[in-house]
Formats: structure tokens, sequence, C-alpha cells
């Protein structure tokens, strides 16, 4: 078992199942993931790594013919030249995605357009803001982090173990519950003066989906501390507009809602 400490690591024996590849198997998990992903260009799309990446503990692997592990890059092996498969689109083993709200807000890490940079579609007629996610959001991030980037400190901030962990995640929603009672961002922009700093405030190393307070959706009955609707539709604040709603159904849209009676 020694022997399988560091580098040429000898053939794994007959008895695993090669024809699919683990991350998290203990070997593997022990690499850095640039040892195996090269980004050769700035694509979004990842590439399948060379044999290199392979042989120094897979040659037994790599010299039988026929191994299915063959199959995990490649469509077929019976050319010279075999096509590769589809680089997999979504994530098979867990992985999470890391970032920090607050880093991204100052420097060479904020975009030009600050929050609409990374925030910039409108969603579910624009109640809500779009959060880049999937594969797509390499587009976003790989503007900065080409494959030559560094932070300040000189780090490489790159490759994919920058971003990913092996780790459980699920992406932050963007089905907000104040969307129910018709808040819309569209309503909320520069045309009234407000910025995102009006309602957001970045907490820096907060957990995922902790480090942006939003308003919470409540107006009659706040009881929250933070800020709620009715810190600004409360009759009192000016910005030009009718913030004291008596219209309820503007806010009240819903097919349930019933007067109390
Ligand atoms: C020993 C080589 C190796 C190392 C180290 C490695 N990978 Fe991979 N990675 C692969 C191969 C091979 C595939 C293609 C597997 C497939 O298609 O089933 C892959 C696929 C992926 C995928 C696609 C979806 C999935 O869940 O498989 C992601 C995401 C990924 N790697 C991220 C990482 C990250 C992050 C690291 C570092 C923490 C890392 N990899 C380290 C070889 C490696
Ligand atoms: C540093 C040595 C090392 C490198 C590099 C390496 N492997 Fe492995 N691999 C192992 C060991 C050791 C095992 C046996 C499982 C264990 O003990 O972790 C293994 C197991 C496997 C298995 C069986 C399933 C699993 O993950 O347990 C597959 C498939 C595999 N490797 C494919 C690859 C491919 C493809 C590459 C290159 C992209 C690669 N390995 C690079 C050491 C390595
Ligand atoms: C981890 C992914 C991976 C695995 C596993 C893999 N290949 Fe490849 N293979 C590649 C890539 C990437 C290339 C280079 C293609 C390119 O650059 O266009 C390649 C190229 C090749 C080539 C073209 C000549 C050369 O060496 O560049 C042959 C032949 C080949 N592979 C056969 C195999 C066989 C046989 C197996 C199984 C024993 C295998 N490959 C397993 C990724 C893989
Ligand atoms: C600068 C940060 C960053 C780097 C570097 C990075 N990613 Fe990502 N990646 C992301 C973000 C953000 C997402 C979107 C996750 C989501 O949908 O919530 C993502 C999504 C993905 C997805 C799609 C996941 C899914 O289930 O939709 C794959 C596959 C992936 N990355 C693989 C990789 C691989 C492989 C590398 C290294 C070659 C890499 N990434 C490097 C930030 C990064
Ligand atoms: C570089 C891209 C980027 C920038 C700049 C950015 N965000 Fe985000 N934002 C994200 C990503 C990615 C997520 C999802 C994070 C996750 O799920 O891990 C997110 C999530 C959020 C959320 C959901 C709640 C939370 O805490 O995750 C809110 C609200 C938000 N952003 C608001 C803002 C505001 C306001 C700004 C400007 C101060 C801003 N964002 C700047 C990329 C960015
Ligand atoms: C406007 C440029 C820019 C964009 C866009 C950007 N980043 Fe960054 N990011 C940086 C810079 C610069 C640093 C290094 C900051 C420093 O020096 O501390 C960094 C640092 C990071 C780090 C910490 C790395 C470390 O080692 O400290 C992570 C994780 C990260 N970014 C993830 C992301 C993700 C995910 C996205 C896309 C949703 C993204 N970034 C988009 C510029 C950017
Ligand atoms: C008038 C207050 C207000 C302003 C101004 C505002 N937001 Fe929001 N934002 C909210 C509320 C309320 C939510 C939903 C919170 C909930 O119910 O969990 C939200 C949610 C979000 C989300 C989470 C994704 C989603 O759609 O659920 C993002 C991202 C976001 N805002 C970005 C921004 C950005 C970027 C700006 C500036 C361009 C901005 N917001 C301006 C109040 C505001
Ligand atoms: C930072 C202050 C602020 C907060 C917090 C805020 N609003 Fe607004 N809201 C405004 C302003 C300013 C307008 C536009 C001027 C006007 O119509 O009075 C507006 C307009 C609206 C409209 C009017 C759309 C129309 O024209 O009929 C609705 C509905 C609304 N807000 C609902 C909400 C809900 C629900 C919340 C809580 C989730 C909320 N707002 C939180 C400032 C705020
Ligand atoms: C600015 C937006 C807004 C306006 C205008 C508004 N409401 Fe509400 N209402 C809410 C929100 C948000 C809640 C969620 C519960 C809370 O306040 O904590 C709510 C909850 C309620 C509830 C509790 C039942 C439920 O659906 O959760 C009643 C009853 C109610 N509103 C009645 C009214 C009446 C009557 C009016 C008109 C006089 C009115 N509202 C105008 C935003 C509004």
């Amino acid at each position: 078992m020694m022997l399988l400490v560091f580098g040429a690591a000898p053939a794994q024996g007959p008895q695993l199942d090669y024809s699919k590849f683990l991350h998290n198997s203990q070997r593997h998990s022990s690499l850095a993931c640039n040892s195996c992903h090269e980004r050769a260009d700035n694509s979004a799309t990842p590439r399948f790594p060379g044999h290199k990446a392979c042989t120094d503990c897979h040659r037994g692997q790599f010299t039988t013919p026929q191994i299915p592990m063959c199959m995990i890059c490649h469509t077929d092996v019976s050319s010279s030249n075999p096509p590769l498969k589809n680089f997999p689109a979504s994530f098979n083993e867990p992985f999470n995605v890391k970032f920090d709200h607050a880093q991204h807000n100052t420097g060479a890490a904020r975009p030009p357009r600050g929050c609409a940079g990374c925030h910039n579609a409108p969603i579910q007629r624009g109640a809500g803001l779009s959060i880049p996610a999937n594969i797509a959001a390499h587009n976003n991030c790989y503007t900065c982090h080409t494959p030559s980037s560094k932070s300040n400190a000189g780090r490489e901030i790159a490759s994919c173990g920058v971003c990913h962990d092996q780790k459980a995640y699920r992406p932050t929603s963007t089905n907000a519950r104040s969307y129910r009672y018709a808040f819309r961002h569209t309503d909320h922009d520069a045309r009234e003066r407000l910025a995102c700093a009006d309602c957001h405030k970045l907490t820096a190393g907060a957990a995922q989906t902790r480090q942006v307070s939003s308003p919470t959706a409540a107006e009659h009955f706040a009881t929250t501390r933070g800020m709620t609707c009715l810190t600004c539709h409360n009759g009192k604040r000016s910005f030009g507009g009718d913030l004291a709603f008596k219209d309820c159904k503007r806010c009240h849209t819903g097919p349930t809602f019933r007067m109390p009676m």
C-alpha cells in the first residue's frame, strides 16, 4: 500500500470499474484540479484532460485494448483519431460554487457596471433579476478569471478549484416571496431614484444566500427589525410618488387574496 502514496502508483487492478471516472475516489480527490483540467483558452466549455493526466498512474489500463475507460472521454476508439464526447454540461458529482459578494464589490474584482454586471436580465416579467447560473455563468466569471488571471496577492484565480469544491450545493432560487406581493425590480429602479444599495446590504464572508440582505415581504404586521416594504411604503418617505397605497390590489394581485372580514 505504501507504493500508492506518491506519483507513479501501480496499476489499480482489474477488479475496479473503469467505465466511470470518480472525483471522490481516494487518489483522485488528493490531486489538484489543474493537474487534470487545463484551460488552454478562455472558452466557457471545459475540455477533457489529455492522456498525460492519467498515464503516470494508469499505464496498465491505457495499454489494455478495448478497456471501458476509453469511453469516459471518447465515443469510440476504433480509429487512429477517435472522436471525443461532449464535456458534461452539468455536475454529475457534488460540486459547489464559491463566490463572495463583498470581495467583488471593490477594486479589480468589481465589474464596471457593479451589481448589474452580473444581475442584468429581468426575469418573471420584471419582478426578479437573473443570477449567473449553469455553464453559461463561465462567460460572466471568465471576463476576469482568464486562464492567466491572478489575485492581488499573486494567487492563480483561474482553475476549477478556485470556484468549485467537492461539496453538495443548491443554486440560489430566483423565486422570491416578495414577487407574490407584486414587488417588481422594474418598479424600483433608477427611474424611481432607487439604487441597488438602497435595499441590498453586503456582508463579507457570509454563507451562500446570506451575503446580500433584501427587504422582507412584510407590510402591515412588520415585526422584523430589518428593512421591509413598510420601510418605504409608509406614507411618509417622499419620492414624489404615492408610497402609501390605498389600492390593496397593487400588492395583492394573487387569485387567493380576500379582504379581511
Ligand atoms: C485525476 C484527474 C482529475 C482531477 C484531479 C479533477 N478532475 Fe474533474 N474531471 C476529470 C475527468 C476525466 C472528467 C470527465 C468525467 C466524465 O465525463 O465522467 C472530469 C469532469 C469534471 C466535471 C464535470 C461534471 C462532473 O461532475 O463530473 C467537473 C465539474 C469537474 N471535473 C470539476 C473538477 C474540480 C473542481 C476538480 C478539483 C477539485 C477536478 N475536477 C479535478 C478529471 C479530473
Ligand atoms: C496520481 C495517480 C492517478 C492519476 C493521475 C489518475 N488516477 Fe485514476 N485512479 C488512481 C487510483 C489509485 C485509483 C484506484 C482508486 C483509489 O484508490 O483511489 C484510480 C481509479 C480510477 C478509476 C476507477 C474509478 C475510480 O475513480 O475509482 C478510473 C475510471 C480512473 N482512475 C480514471 C482515471 C483517468 C481518466 C485519469 C486521468 C484523467 C486518472 N484516472 C488519473 C490513480 C490515479
Ligand atoms: C480523460 C479523457 C481520455 C481518456 C480516458 C482517453 N482519452 Fe484518448 N484522447 C483524449 C484527448 C483529450 C485526446 C486529444 C484529442 C485532441 O487533442 O483533439 C485523445 C486522443 C486520443 C488518440 C489520438 C492520438 C493521440 O494520442 O493524440 C487516440 C488514438 C486515443 N485518444 C485513444 C484512446 C484510448 C485507446 C483510450 C483508452 C485506453 C483513451 N484514448 C482514453 C482523452 C482521453
Ligand atoms: C471563476 C469561477 C469559476 C471557475 C474558475 C470555474 N467555474 Fe465552473 N461554474 C462557475 C459558476 C458560477 C457556475 C454556475 C453554477 C450554478 O449553476 O449555480 C459554474 C458551472 C459549471 C458547470 C455546470 C454546472 C451545472 O450543473 O449546471 C460545470 C460542468 C463547470 N462549472 C465545470 C467547471 C470546470 C471543469 C472548471 C475548470 C476547467 C470550472 N468549472 C471553472 C464558476 C467557475
Ligand atoms: C461577479 C458577479 C456578481 C456581482 C458583481 C454581484 N453578484 Fe449578486 N450574485 C452572484 C451570484 C453568482 C449569486 C449566486 C450565489 C450562490 O448561489 O452561491 C448572486 C446572488 C445574489 C443575491 C441572492 C441572495 C444571496 O445572498 O446570494 C442577491 C440579492 C444579489 N446577488 C444581489 C447583488 C447585489 C445587490 C450586487 C451589487 C452590490 C451583486 N449582487 C453583485 C453574482 C454577482
Ligand atoms: C470584474 C472582474 C471579476 C468578475 C466578473 C468575477 N471575478 Fe472573481 N475575482 C476577481 C478578482 C480580481 C479576484 C481576486 C481578488 C483579490 O485579489 O483578493 C477574484 C476572486 C475570486 C474568488 C476568490 C479566489 C481567491 O483565491 O481568493 C472566487 C471564489 C471568485 N472570484 C469567484 C468568482 C465567480 C464565481 C464569478 C462569476 C459569478 C466571478 N468570480 C466573477 C475578479 C472578478
Ligand atoms: C426597493 C428595493 C430594491 C431595490 C432598489 C433592488 N432590489 Fe433586488 N430585491 C429586492 C427584494 C424585495 C428582493 C426579493 C427578496 C425576497 O423576497 O427574498 C430582491 C431580490 C434580488 C435578487 C435575488 C434574485 C431574485 O430575483 O430573487 C437579486 C439578484 C437582486 N435583488 C439584485 C438587485 C440589483 C442588482 C439591484 C440594482 C440594480 C436591485 N436588486 C435593486 C429589493 C430591491
Ligand atoms: C427603498 C424603498 C422601497 C422599498 C423597501 C419598497 N418599495 Fe415599493 N416602491 C418604492 C418606490 C419609490 C416606488 C415608486 C413610486 C411610487 O409609486 O410611489 C415603489 C413602487 C411600488 C409598487 C408600485 C407599482 C405600481 O406602479 O403600481 C409596488 C406594487 C411596490 N412598490 C411594492 C413593494 C413591495 C411589495 C415591497 C416589499 C417587498 C416594496 N415595494 C418595497 C420604494 C420602495
Ligand atoms: C406595499 C404593498 C402592500 C399593500 C399596498 C397592501 N398590502 Fe397587504 N400585505 C402585503 C404584504 C407584503 C403582506 C405579507 C404579510 C406581512 O405583512 O407580513 C400582506 C399581507 C396582508 C394580509 C394578510 C393575509 C395575507 O395574504 O398574507 C392582509 C389581510 C392584507 N395584507 C390586507 C391588505 C389590505 C386590506 C390592503 C389595502 C388597504 C393591503 N393589504 C395593501 C403588502 C401590501
